[in-house]
């Protein structure tokens, strides 16, 4: 591409509203459409990204910052890229908004309004946006120490167009932790504090701060609890009305990589009480918010106006992160979804379910019901192509979904209700050999309390991603996918001699937000 037509892109991206003599008909069509590049998630333009940070709403605007190298397509010196959006769904991109300094890189963190200007950054009729993030010295690290990563914040005067770095950075130090980063603040209304949890190689930390400029460790958790393959990453901690009670519990979000159950990186979680200095837990057993190999390091949007947290992840895994074949951008977003606490026989469970808002892009075909008679496939054609919902509710829990191309490829779902689990197979679904761990086995989500009556399965799919999400959000599977075709057929199979019944059975194409 030459320097002119990268230009003429860049203007037209920036101001939305391309003025029409500078675009062409041409590239204004080919906004966005670059081979596997997603029509309903975020990607950033150009170059890479991984984590979500400091999602923070604001004056009828979502905020999406994101951990972004500028420079090229595979991981390196991190800044905070932005963009906004009115709608949690269609994004305007926004201009870098931390830069790294004499600090270090700028990791990943989050963001809070400062209500009541306790930073003192703002004023009571204009209280600041407060970013809050981890230094990564590079220098430091080279240099063969060990704390290189502090704490540092930043402020907004003029809703996260501009950010001003606090003068007497890092506000945590380092105490002497390699892996000590990822801040993640909320106001605690029980102890009037704001509370901050990072993680330290093999725990989580809470720090209380009555200002956001000096704080104070105050516990830590999880250095004998829940999964320990891996380094933890980006914490979360939340408070939670359990749906259909008064009951208050606290959910602790924590990332993992590796040792996710299908291998690399995801999420896992903890249910549990805060009092404002310790997080308790009787929870046996790892839960993960995903079992796909790619929803990592989400976290959730700080001052919402609903009821309930909405979540978003990178749609990637740092086992293949840096060679998946895309060419000017790599990775997305997760959808944002809406999290709940429920309680399922004596277990509390985390759902998360796209926010509402998703629907509104989608044009859904008549509902019908499908009847498959034993041991036979129903094949038809994918309405929308790779831009599509297929949602159905069912009481089977053994058929198997294709979705296939002409190339011969095909991605394959199974319920496996004799071995209570379903599985996410790509190996046959397109470029594969980028990286050996990409496809390397079949992926794997243990379902065992479906209800017998009925349940919803709803599957999206966006070019280069599979969203699966199984009675209403309890179970969960997020995967990439690089067909080399766009599939174009849809079979349902019926993996027993009874028939299997779909029903409520709709194809839906969805809408590009770019
Ligand atoms: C998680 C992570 C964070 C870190 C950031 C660096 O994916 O490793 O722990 O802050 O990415 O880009």
């Amino acid at each position: 591409m030459s320097f002119v037509v990268l230009t003429i892109v860049f203007t037209s991206c920036k101001n939305k509203e391309p003025k029409q003599d500078l675009m062409t008909a041409e590239s204004n069509q080919d906004y966005y459409k670059e081979m596997y590049r997603p029509q309903f998630h975020f990607s950033p333009e150009q170059m890479w990204m991984n984590d979500p940070n400091g999602l923070v709403y604001h004056k009828g605007i979502y905020h999406l910052f994101y951990q972004y190298h500028p420079e090229s397509t595979v991981w390196g010196p991190m800044h905070w890229g932005h963009a906004t959006s009115a709608d949690l769904i269609h994004w305007e991109h926004k201009p870098i908004a931390l830069y790294p300094d004499e600090h270090g890189l700028i990791f990943s963190g989050s963001a809070v309004l400062d209500a009541k200007n306790s930073s003192g950054f703002g004023t009571a009729e204009n209280p600041p946006l407060v970013a809050i993030f981890t230094y990564h010295d590079m220098e430091a690290e080279k240099a063969g120490k060990i704390n290189y990563q502090t704490q540092g914040i930043a402020y907004s005067l003029d809703n996260g167009d501009t950010w001003t770095k606090y003068q007497a950075n890092p506000v945590i130090k380092n105490p002497g932790v390699k892996d000590f980063r990822d801040p993640k603040v909320f106001w605690h209304q029980a102890s009037q504090s704001w509370i901050l949890t990072l993680v330290a190689g093999d725990h989580a930390e809470f720090y209380s701060s009555k200002n956001l400029l000096d704080w104070q460790k105050v516990g830590e958790f999880g250095k004998d609890n829940g999964a320990h393959g891996g380094v933890w990453e980006c914490p979360d901690l939340l408070s939670f009305k359990v749906d259909g009670t008064d009951e208050v519990k606290w959910a602790l979000l924590i990332s993992i990589n590796p040792g996710a159950p299908n291998g690399g990186s995801g999420t896992q979680y903890f249910v549990g009480d805060f009092d404002g200095s310790t997080f308790t837990t009787d929870q046996q057993g790892n839960r993960w918010i995903d079992w796909g190999t790619d929803n990592y390091a989400g976290v959730t949007f700080s001052n919402v106006p609903g009821e309930k947290p909405i979540f978003i992840g990178w749609m990637s895994n740092w086992a293949y992160a840096g060679e998946t074949p895309t060419e000017k951008w790599r990775s997305a977003m997760t959808l944002p979804r809406t999290l709940s606490l429920k309680k399922v026989g004596d277990q509390y469970e985390l759902f998360n379910y796209p926010v509402d808002g998703l629907n509104k892009i989608i044009e859904s075909g008549e509902p019908k019901d499908i009847k498959v008679q034993g041991k036979s496939i129903e094949s038809m054609p994918l309405n929308g192509s790779n831009q599509s919902e297929i949602r159905f509710k069912t009481a089977s829990s053994d058929f198997s979904l294709h979705f296939k191309n002409g190339f011969g490829e095909q991605l394959t779902l199974t319920m496996d209700g004799q071995r209570q689990i379903f599985l996410l197979d790509r190996k046959l679904a397109g470029k594969t050999g980028f990286n050996e761990r990409f496809a390397q086995t079949t992926q794997q989500m243990p379902i065992t309390n479906l209800p017998l009556d009925v349940y919803e399965v709803r599957m999206l799919l966006d070019w280069s991603s599979l969203e699966v999400f199984i009675n209403g959000g309890e179970y969960v599977m997020t995967a990439q996918i690089f067909p080399n075709q766009v599939f174009d057929r849809f079979e349902v199979v019926n993996n027993k001699s009874e028939p299997l019944m779909l029903n409520d059975f709709r194809m839906g194409s969805i809408k590009s937000i770019w």
